[in-house]
C-alpha cells in the first residue's frame, strides 16, 4: 500500500516534468532534388525555422530529380505516420496523384516551389514564377533598348516553375516586338544539359544578344558556353535564383560573369512557418507567393553586402544555436539531475515519513511487547517458583527417603547384630534357630531394599561412582551363583552356568555387577517353579560380553517387558516387588555403557540379557579403581564368614581390660555394643558428642568407637579435636556410621580417624577391627620399649613424639630431685595424673613412675662408670632419698648391687 503510494507520487512528478510526447509533430519533407545550393538553402531555412519548435521532427527524403522515386518516397512517408507533408514535386503531373491521396487522407500538404496539377493541397509557398519570367522579359527589353535577340533555357518543361517562367517571359515580350526569342532550349534545370543544348544551338545565332537561363546553374553553364563559342563577344546572360554566398549567382553578377539574376527565394522558412501554423491550428494562407526582384550591377553590391552580412549573421546564429544546443544539453542533464534529486528528496521525505510512522508503530508494538514480556516474566517467575517448590518438595521427599533409609539402618543393625549373636550361641534349640534365621533373612531383605533406595538416591544426585577393575567374569558369576545353589537344589531347579569360556577378563565395578546379577537371579528364582530351570549364559563378541539369565518361569507379558526397567513399575502377574531392582540394574549396566533387555512370552519364561563393552577405553580415568585402595568395605555387612568370634571367658579382673569409650546417640545400639564388648573391654558410654569428648579427656581410653551423626558435636569434629590434643592424640578412633559413600569415608579419614565402619556393621567385624587396632598399637609399643624408654620413636604422630620428648626432657632435667613426682610432671605438662599415666602407658608401655625410675637407673649406670663418685653421691645425684633405697631398687632391677655392677663393668 505504502509502496503503491510512493510509485504514484513519483509517476505524477515525472509526468509533470517531462514534455508531452503526444504533442510531437512529425513532418515529412519530400524534396525533388537535394543536390544543389538552392535546395540546400531551402532545407537550411526550413530547419532553422523548425528549431524554434522543440516538439517537431522533420523526416527528409531526396528524390534526386526522379519523379517515380519521389512518388515512392511520399508513400513511405505516409505509411510512417507523418502528420504533415511538405513537398516540392519534381514534375507536376507524375506527382499529383500521390499528393492528392495524402491530402484526401487528411494529411495537410504544403507544396513548395513547384506546383502540382491539382488544387488538392493545403497551402502553397514559393516564388511567383510567372512574375519572374515577366520581370526578366521586361528587364531584358530595357537592357537591350527594346531590340535584340534572345534564347530561353528552361527547366523541366513539366515542372511548374519552368512553364510559369516561360509564360511570364512570353507575355512580357509580346508587348515588345523588337525583342525576339529566337530559341527555347530545355535545360532540365541542369547545368550540363543546358550547356549541351546551348553548344548545339548557339552557333546558329552569331548575333545573339542575350540568354535567359531559368536558374542560376544553367546561367553559369550559359556563360561558359558563350565564352567557348563567342569568346570575343559579350552575350548578356540573365539567371534566376539570387543565391547568396561564394558560389551563388549574386557573386556571379557581382563578378560580372552574368548580367543579372531574378531573385527567387527558396521559401524554406516560410514553408516551415505555414506548416507549424497548420499543425498548431493557427491561421495561415493557402497561397503564399514570394516576390521577385532583379539583381544587376546597379544593386548587386548592396545586395551582396546584405546577403554576406546575412550569411555571417546566419553563421553567428548557427554558432549561437550550437551554444544554445550545448546549454540545452547541459540544461537537460541538469534538469534530469534535478528531477532525480527532487525525486530522491521526495522519496526520502516519504521514506522518512514511513520510517517515522514505523517508529511510532514500533514504539507502540514495543510497548505492547514489553507489557507482554513483563507478563511472561511474571508467569515465568511463577512457574519457576512452582518448579522450585516442586523441586524442593522432590528434594525433601528424597531427603526423607534417604533419612528414613539411614534411620532404618540402625534399627536393622539392632535386629541383625543380636540375631547373629544369638545364632552363634550353640545352646539355642533348632526351632529357635529356625525362627531366628527367618528374622535374619527378612531383616537382610529389608536392608537390601533400603540399600537399593539409597543407591537410587545416589544415582539421582550423581554421587554414585564407578570403580571398575579387571575381573574374570566367569569366576565372578560362578561365585555369585553359590548362595543360590542350595535353594536350587532344594527346589529341584536346574540351575547352571552355560559357557564355553573358562575365563573372560572384563572391566566392571564388582559391587554394581553383584547387585545386577543378584537382582536378575532373585527374580528368576521368584518366578520359576520347582523342577524348572535357570540358565546363565556367558558369550562374547569382538567388543562386548553378553550375559543372559534365562528361566522357564511365568514369563513376561508385553506390557511387563516395556515397563520392566521403569522405576516402581509393578507387573500385573509376573514382575512383582518394589519395582526398584530392574531399574537399578539398568542404571548400573548403563553406567558401564552396556545395555540390558528383557525378552520372553507370558507363560514361556523370561530372558534378561545384558552386555558390557570389553576393554576399558570407554571409562574415564576416575572410573578406574585404585588398586592400592583395596576393596572398599561394602560387602562386610552380613557376609557370614563362618569364623567364630572369640568371646573371651568371663574375666573377673576387669582392670586389665583395655578401656573403650563408645559414643552413640541411639541408646539401644549403645546398649547392644556395650553388651557385646563388656567381657573384653572396660566400656565407657556417652550419648552425645560433647559428653563423649569429655569422657575421652577424662579417662584417656585405649580406644574410641564413635558415631558420626551425633547431637552437640559430630563424630568428625570429635575425632579431629582428640587428634589435635596431646592428651588424646594417641588414641585409635573407629568411626561408626550409616554414611557410607566413598566421599563420606574420605571425610572421616581426613579427620584422622583410624578406621571407618559402616552401619549396619557386623559385630564380628567391629570386634576384629578393635582387636587389630589395639594389637597393632601394642606391637608398635613393644618395638619401642625394646629399644629404650624415652627415645624418639618412629610410628608415632608428630604430637605424640613431641609429648614423649617433652616428658623425657622434663624428667632428665630434674633427675636429682627426690621430690620429682607424677603429679608435679603432670602439672608442668598440663595433664592430670590419670591422663599422664595413661598417655605414658599407651605410648611407652609403662607408667610415668616406671619411666622416672628407668631414667634414674639409666643415669645411675652412667655415673657408676665414674670411679671418682661414691655410691652415696650417685644415689644423691639420681634423686634417691638414701643410698640403701638406691641399692635395693638397683639390685631389684639388675640383680646386682651398684658396687658389684661397678666392679663388673669397670
Ligand atoms: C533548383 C532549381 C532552381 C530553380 C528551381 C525551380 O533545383 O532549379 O534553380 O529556381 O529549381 O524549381
Amino acid at each position: 500500500m505504502r509502496l503503491a503510494l510512493i510509485a504514484f507520487l513519483l509517476l505524477t512528478l515525472f509526468a509533470g516534468c517531462a514534455e508531452k510526447q503526444g504533442d510531437e509533430y512529425v513532418i515529412g519533407f519530400s524534396q525533388c532534388t537535394g543536390d544543389d545550393e538552392w535546395r540546400r538553402a531551402m532545407l537550411d531555412g526550413m530547419q532553422r525555422e523548425l528549431a524554434f519548435h522543440n516538439n517537431t521532427r522533420l523526416i527528409f527524403k531526396d528524390a534526386h530529380a526522379n519523379s517515380a522515386v519521389q512518388v515512392k518516397q511520399i508513400e513511405e512517408l505516409l505509411r510512417s505516420g507523418i502528420q504533415l507533408l511538405i513537398v516540392s514535386p519534381n514534375e507536376s503531373d507524375p506527382l499529383t496523384p500521390v499528393i492528392e491521396k495524402a491530402y484526401k487522407k487528411g494529411i495537410p500538404v504544403v507544396v513548395v516551389d513547384r506546383r502540382t496539377s491539382s488544387p488538392y493541397y493545403t497551402a502553397y509557398v514559393g516564388g511567383d514564377n510567372y512574375q519572374v519570367g515577366k520581370t526578366v522579359g521586361e528587364y531584358a527589353s530595357t537592357l537591350l533598348g527594346g531590340k535584340g535577340k534572345m534564347i530561353e533555357v528552361t527547366g523541366l518543361p513539366r515542372s511548374s516553375p519552368a512553364s510559369d517562367r516561360h509564360r511570364g517571359l512570353v507575355d512580357a515580350l509580346a508587348t515588345r516586338p523588337g525583342m525576339l526569342r529566337v530559341a527555347t532550349l530545355n535545360g532540365q534545370w541542369e547545368k550540363d544539359i543546358a550547356k549541351k543544348e546551348l553548344r548545339k544551338a548557339l552557333p546558329r545565332f552569331p548575333d545573339l544578344d542575350l540568354i535567359f537561363a531559368q536558374n542560376e546553374v544553367m546561367a553559369m553553364g550559359a556563360r561558359e558556353v558563350c565564352n567557348e563559342i563567342f569568346p570575343e563577344r559579350k552575350i548578356r546572360v540573365i539567371g534566376v535564383d539570387g543565391l547568396p554566398g561564394q558560389f551563388g549567382d549574386i557573386q556571379m553578377v557581382y563578378d560580372g560573369h552574368i548580367t543579372a539574376t531574378a531573385l527567387y527565394p527558396t521559401g524554406g522558412e516560410e514553408a516551415a512557418r505555414v506548416a507549424m501554423n497548420i499543425l498548431q491550428k493557427q491561421p495561415y494562407q493557402k497561397e503564399n507567393l514570394l516576390q521577385t526582384a532583379i539583381i544587376d550591377s546597379s544593386n548587386v553590391r548592396m545586395i551582396k553586402m546584405q546577403t554576406d552580412k546575412m550569411i555571417s549573421q546566419q553563421n553567428d546564429i548557427e554558432r549561437q544555436q550550437a551554444r544554445i544546443d550545448e546549454q540545452l544539453e547541459i540544461y537537460h542533464t541538469q534538469r534530469g539531475l534535478l528531477y532525480v534529486m527532487t525525486g530522491l528528496f521526495i522519496v526520502s521525505i516519504i521514506l522518512g515519513s514511513v520510517a517515522l510512522y514505523s517508529l511510532i508503530e514500533n514504539k507502540k508494538i514495543n510497548k505492547e511487547l514489553n507489557s507482554k514480556n513483563t507478563e511472561i516474566v511474571i508467569q515465568r517467575n511463577r512457574i519457576q517458583d512452582i518448579a522450585e517448590k516442586a523441586q524442593e518438595a522432590t528434594e525433601s521427599k528424597f531427603r526423607f527417603f534417604t533419612n528414613i533409609s539411614h534411620e532404618f539402618r540402625t534399627p536393622l543393625t539392632l535386629i541383625l547384630a543380636p540375631v547373629e549373636e544369638l545364632l552363634r550361641q550353640k545352646n539355642e534349640s533348632a526351632a529357635v534357630k529356625k525362627n531366628l534365621s527367618l528374622v535374619q533373612k527378612n531383616a537382610r531383605r529389608l536392608l537390601w531394599l533400603v540399600n537399593q533406595l539409597m543407591d537410587f538416591r545416589k544415582i539421582e544426585s550423581g554421587k554414585i561412582r564407578l570403580q571398575v577393575a579387571e575381573n574374570d567374569m566367569v569366576a565372578f558369576i560362578s561365585e555369585l551363583m553359590l548362595p543360590f545353589e542350595q535353594v536350587a537344589k532344594k527346589r529341584r531347579i536346574d540351575f547352571r552356568l552355560i559357557t564355553t569360556l573358562s575365563q573372560l577378563n572384563v572391566w566392571f565395578d564388582r559391587d554394581m555387577m553383584d547387585k545386577v546379577l543378584f537382582n536378575l537371579l532373585s527374580n528368576a528364582f521368584k518366578f520359576t517353579s520347582d523342577w524348572g530351570h535357570i540358565y546363565i549364559h556367558i558369550t562374547h563378541s569382538a567388543d562386548e560380553v553378553i550375559i543372559k539369565v534365562q528361566d522357564n518361569g511365568s514369563g513376561l507379558s508385553e506390557a511387563d517387558m516395556a515397563g520392566a526397567f521403569e522405576m516402581f513399575y509393578q507387573g500385573k502377574n509376573s514382575i512383582k516387588g518394589t519395582g526398584l531392582g530392574l531399574p537399578l540394574s539398568r542404571e548400573f549396566v548403563e553406567l558401564h555403557q552396556g545395555t540390558i533387555t528383557a525378552d520372553g512370552k507370558k507363560g514361556e519364561g523370561a530372558t534378561f540379557t545384558f552386555t558390557l563393552p570389553l576393554g576399558k577405553a570407554h571409562f574415564q580415568p576416575e572410573d578406574i579403581a585404585d588398586p592400592a585402595a583395596g576393596t572398599v568395605e561394602k560387602s562386610v555387612a552380613w557376609t557370614t564368614t563362618g569364623v567364630e568370634i572369640q568371646i573371651p571367658a568371663e574375666v573377673t579382673d576387669r582392670k586389665d581390660f583395655p578401656t573403650v569409650v563408645v559414643i552413640e546417640d541411639n541408646e539401644d545400639l549403645l546398649g547392644f555394643i556395650k553388651g557385646l564388648f563388656q567381657n573384653q573391654y572396660d566400656v565407657i558410654t556417652a550419648t552425645d558428642g560433647k559428653a563423649g569428648l569429655d569422657q575421652c579427656f577424662d579417662t584417656v581410653p585405649d580406644l574410641i568407637v564413635c558415631d558420626v551423626m551425633l547431637p552437640g558435636m559430630d563424630g568428625l569434629q570429635i575425632t579431629s579435636t582428640l587428634k589435635a590434643d596431646m592428651r588424646t592424640s594417641h588414641i585409635p578412633v573407629i568411626l561408626l556410621t550409616a554414611k557410607n559413600t566413598p566421599e563420606q569415608q574420605v571425610e572421616g579419614m581426613q579427620a584422622r580417624a583410624d578406621m571407618y565402619v559402616t552401619k549396619p556393621f557386623s559385630p564380628q567385624f567391629l570386634q576384629e577391627s578393635m582387636r587389630s587396632l589395639l594389637t597393632n598399637r601394642q606391637l608398635l609399643l613393644s618395638g619401642q620399649v625394646g629399644r629404650n624408654i624415652g627415645e624418639t620413636e618412629n610410628g608415632l604422630s608428630r604430637l605424640d613424639k613431641k609429648f614423649v620428648n617433652e616428658l623425657r626432657a622434663l624428667i632428665v632435667s630434674r633427675l636429682d630431685d627426690p621430690t620429682l613426682t607424677v603429679e608435679s610432671i603432670g602439672k608442668e605438662m598440663g595433664l592430670s595424673r590419670v591422663q599422664l599415666f595413661r598417655k605414658t602407658k599407651a605410648l611407652l608401655g609403662g607408667g610415668t613412675n616406671d619411666l622416672i625410675l628407668n631414667l634414674r637407673l639409666e643415669k645411675a649406670c652412667a655415673l657408676l662408670r665414674n670411679p671418682d663418685l661414691t655410691v652415696a653421691e650417685i644415689a644423691d645425684q639420681t634423686g634417691f632419698t638414701s643410698q640403701s633405697y638406691f641399692s635395693t631398687v638397683f639390685k631389684t632391677r639388675f640383680g646386682v648391687s651398684p658396687k658389684d655392677w661397678r666392679l663388673v663393668k669397670s
